[in-house]
């Protein structure tokens, strides 16, 4: 049976974000944090890579587009030029995190053709990292390394592949998602984060990462990038084997989670560990899961995953929506959603709010209000 959501409960939530972002740019005007430290948005922290622009301006465009206010429009429109200068960046593997958030939105929801062209050079940008011996855009760590993150990212190069009719856009994006399938996701539908390979050959050396826990456990966050990333494929190029990815994924991720379905940062944590090392939560691995999911639960052919596709998302949201996730009744926490996690290791926003479990919380509800009748 699928779960009836409480729209008040999840406009309340929506509101409170709302009231958060607004505080935070008029706070801070023109700067795109990444973590919270102590619940403060404002920090001098590293930030190992910069990739979440597109998140705080894509909160923006979400506000906007629901509720139709200009203030927010005017807002969304302003963080998003800010960020448009990223679609030359070589640097970074997430111009589709930067730009699949706001130039998209923009574009659809105005038509403009230059938003259209700054999607598409994008686009362009990020297929350069294309590393022709092994098949793979590679990470920003360098042309060995394939992150299972760039499954988010590989649908802005679909997009302009299809804009545009370039099919060598086309087949780089493709063998990206079929590289990552065969060396990232495993049989049982877990992922590893990282792969790494010969430069010179071309032939895959092994599994390794740099947020999870070890080489071959199974980094939550990372089983979230893939599941919705793949789910995001197959919605741009109705190719059956991406779907069955990101279903893989789900039946991982579902028979996995936790009592309370928000997922300790990595699946194979030590729960008796001290924090952050054992049973720290990942907030925003939930967030991007649930989004992905309610998806996947339009896309899948079989009726009984659907549903269970769908009530695993609202459970998760509605979870989420609990004051131990949500920051509403936390004096002073200048965040959305409390215990997310960047980077464990380096001890980079270990259980703070981090701006991408801010956005995909606020996608998810947003999508579930507007699905419902
Ligand atoms: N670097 C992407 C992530 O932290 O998930």
């Amino acid at each position: 049976m699928p779960l009836i959501p409480d729209v008040d409960r999840h406009l309340q939530a929506l509101e409170f974000s709302q009231k958060q972002v607004d505080r935070l740019v008029r706070q801070h005007p023109d700067y795109f944090p990444i973590y919270t430290v102590h619940g403060k948005w404002h920090h001098e922290g590293e930030l190992w890579t910069d990739w979440t622009g597109g998140f705080l301006a894509g909160m923006m465009w979400q506000f906007a587009l629901r509720t139709g206010s200009q203030p927010w429009h005017e807002r969304a429109e302003h963080y998003s030029r800010l960020l448009e200068h990223r679609k030359f960046d070589r640097n970074v593997h997430d111009l589709g995190f930067i730009f699949l958030n706001t130039y998209l939105p923009w574009y659809q929801a105005t038509g403009d053709r230059e938003l259209r062209e700054v999607l598409i050079t994008a686009g362009r940008t990020l297929s350069l990292r294309f590393q022709h011996t092994g098949h793979y855009l590679c990470s920003f760590i360098g042309p060995q390394s394939l992150f299972i993150d760039i499954m988010m990212n590989v649908p802005l190069i679909f997009y302009a592949a299809k804009e545009t009719g370039d099919d060598a856009l086309y087949r780089i994006a493709s063998e990206h998602c079929r590289t990552t399938r065969d060396r990232l996701v495993r049989e049982d539908g877990s992922t590893a984060h990282e792969g790494l390979f010969d430069v010179e050959t071309g032939a895959f050396i092994g599994q390794s990462t740099h947020q999870g826990l070890r080489p071959d456990s199974r980094w939550a966050r990372g089983l979230a990038w893939s599941l919705y990333g793949f789910s995001k494929v197959y919605g741009l190029t109705g190719e059956q084997e991406f779907l069955d990815v990101a279903e893989q994924n789900a039946e991982f991720w579902v028979s996995h989670l936790p009592h309370d379905k928000v997922p300790y940062w990595d699946f194979d944590a030590d729960l008796t560990a001290p924090l952050p090392w054992g049973p720290q939560k990942d907030s925003s691995a939930a967030a991007i899961a649930a989004s992905g999911l309610l998806d996947l639960a339009t896309q899948t052919t079989v009726p009984e995953r659907a549903i269970v596709y769908r009530n695993t998302a609202m459970v998760m949201i509605d979870v989420l929506l609990d004051p131990e996730y949500l920051a509403q009744n936390t004096a002073g926490w200048e965040g959305i959603l409390k215990h997310g996690v960047y980077h464990t290791k380096k001890g980079l926003g270990v259980d703070e709010s981090v701006m991408w479990g801010e956005y995909f919380f606020v996608e998810a509800l947003t999508k579930i209000l507007s699905r419902e009748p």
